[in-house]
C-alpha cells in the first residue's frame, strides 16, 4: 500500500514533534525516485543544478528553461516527499514576475519554491504566497550573489549580520513562508534563529542545531569528486566506484580474432 503523500504541514509538525527533517536535492526521474524510496521527506530541484550537472561555475547562470526541464523530470518519480524547486536568479525582480515563474514551476511539478532573501524580496515572497503556493525562504550566505560578495562566506559573525538574520527570519514567519533554509550561518545564530521562529528552520553548513538538514546529494555520495564544501562529509564515493567500474568493463573488451581474444 502506498504511502500518504508528505505535505508541508506534516514537514511543520517535525518540527514540533522534534523529529530532524532530512532534505536533499534531487534534478532528475532516478535521483528523485531513490531518494523517495530512502525515505527522504523533503526534495529539492537546486539551482545547484547549474554546478553539479550543468557545469556552470556557479548558480547566476541557470536559467527557468533550465529548472523547468529538470523540475519536470525529477516530478516525473511522482514521489511521496515534497518536492520543491529553485527560482533562479533574476527570475523573482518584481512580484508579478515572481509569481508568473512560480506559477510556472508548480505547473512543472514543483510543490513549492524557493527564492533567496529576505526583505529586499518580500512583496515578491508575498505575491508568491498570496497565489496559494507555498513558499520556503533561502537567508544567510545567497549563492546567487556570490559574485557580488566574493566568495561563500560565512554570515552571523558580525553583530549586524546576527540582527539583520534574526529580524529577516522574524519578518519571513510572520509573512508566512513555510520553512526556512539558513545557509553558512554560525552555528549559535542558527540555534536562536530555529529557536525563534515557529517554522521548520533547515540548515546548510550552519551547524547541529537546525530542525533539518539539507544537502546537495551529490556532496553528500561523492558524486561530483572536484569541488566538495569543507562542511560536508561524504557518506561514499559514488563517483570513484563509477570510475572503477568502467575502467573494469573497458578492460574486460575484446575484438573476435584479437591480440586479447585467446581461442585454444
Ligand atoms: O540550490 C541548492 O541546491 C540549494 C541548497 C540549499 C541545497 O539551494
Amino acid at each position: 500500500m502506498s504511502q500518504a503523500k508528505i505535505t508541508i504541514e506534516i514537514i511543520q509538525k517535525m518540527k514540533l514533534d522534534g523529529q530532524p527533517i532530512a532534505a536533499l536535492t534531487a534534478y532528475d526521474f532516478a535521483m528523485a525516485r531513490l531518494l523517495d524510496e530512502a525515505g527522504i521527506p523533503l526534495l529539492l530541484v537546486g539551482d545547484s543544478v547549474g554546478m553539479v550537472v550543468l557545469g556552470y561555475p556557479d548558480t547566476t547562470h541557470v536559467t527557468m528553461a533550465e529548472m523547468l526541464h529538470h523540475v519536470r523530470a525529477a516530478a516525473r518519480a511522482q514521489t511521496r516527499a515534497l518536492l520543491g524547486a529553485d527560482l533562479p536568479f533574476r527570475s523573482y525582480q518584481t512580484p508579478a514576475q515572481a509569481m508568473n515563474n512560480a506559477r510556472a514551476l508548480v505547473e512543472a511539478g514543483a510543490g513549492f519554491v524557493k527564492a533567496e532573501g529576505g526583505a529586499e524580496i518580500l512583496p515578491q515572497i508575498k505575491a508568491i504566497i498570496s497565489e496559494g503556493i507555498p513558499f520556503c525562504a533561502h537567508l544567510g550566505m545567497l549563492p546567487q550573489h556570490v559574485l557580488e560578495e566574493g566568495g561563500y562566506k560565512i554570515k552571523g559573525k558580525k553583530e549586524e549580520e546576527h540582527l539583520r538574520l534574526l529580524q529577516d527570519a522574524r519578518m519571513l514567519d510572520e509573512a508566512g513562508v513555510f520553512a526556512i533554509i539558513l545557509e553558512l550561518v554560525t552555528p549559535n545564530v542558527a540555534r536562536e534563529i530555529a529557536h525563534e521562529v515557529s517554522v521548520p528552520v533547515i540548515g546548510i553548513g550552519s551547524g547541529p542545531h537546525c530542525d533539518g538538514q539539507i544537502l546537495v546529494t551529490q556532496d553528500l555520495i561523492g558524486g561530483f569528486p572536484w569541488f566538495t564544501p569543507g562542511f560536508v562529509k561524504p557518506r561514499a564515493q559514488c563517483a570513484a566506484l563509477a570510475v572503477s567500474a568502467i575502467h573494469a568493463w573497458k578492460a574486460s573488451l575484446s575484438v573476435p580474432g584479437g591480440a586479447s581474444s585467446v581461442v585454444s
